[in-house]
């Protein structure tokens, strides 16, 4: 799977104090009517359980300015749950009241529509009900076990 380039999100959700989210890759648009889309959450991941509860999820897609935040949100500083907010980031709420991170590329609002579980991961699939977007900036992707810029590339 690390040959396919992948778009970096980090998904998120809960409400401040209780906040959690990943670095994940595994995000797809499944239908633009109504307008949902789908992401793959390990089960023992702490965001998990927090999506679960709170029925809403945000995905926000990231510049290549935030290669750091994606190697926050992955744990590799060793921090988790709400911990991983209190950077230099601003992180806002739309309507579902989920982290919304300022400076995505584009952030989804989604209400947790179903949820399919397989092996280790759930399926989460998500109605957009808010977002936002820059309308310039360049994008973060992973590929080959590593982090790319397609602008300095
Ligand atoms: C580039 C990248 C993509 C990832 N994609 C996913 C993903 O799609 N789904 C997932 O559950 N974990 C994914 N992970 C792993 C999680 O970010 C990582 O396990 C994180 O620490 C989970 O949060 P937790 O510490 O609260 O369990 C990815 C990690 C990286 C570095």
């Amino acid at each position: 799977m690390r040959h396919q380039a992948g778009a970096v999100t980090i998904i998120a959700a809960g409400r401040p104090g209780v906040r959690a989210g990943l670095t994940a890759t595994a995000f797809s648009s499944l239908s633009d009517s109504p307008p949902t889309v789908l992401v793959c959450v390990q089960r023992r991941s702490g965001t998990h359980g927090v999506i679960v509860a709170s029925k809403a999820f945000t995905v926000n897609i990231l510049a290549r300015e935030h290669q750091s935040l994606a190697e926050r949100f992955s744990g590799k500083a060793g921090l988790s749950g709400e911990q991983r907010f209190l950077g230099d980031d601003v992180w806002d709420v739309l309507q579902t009241g989920s982290p919304v991170l300022a400076g995505a590329l584009a952030s989804l609002d989604c209400e947790l529509l179903d949820e399919h579980q397989f092996a280790t991961h759930s399926i989460f699939i998500g109605r957009v009900i808010d977002g936002r977007f820059r309308s310039e900036g360049e994008p973060l992707l992973y590929f080959r076990n590593d982090y790319w810029d397609i602008g300095a590339r």
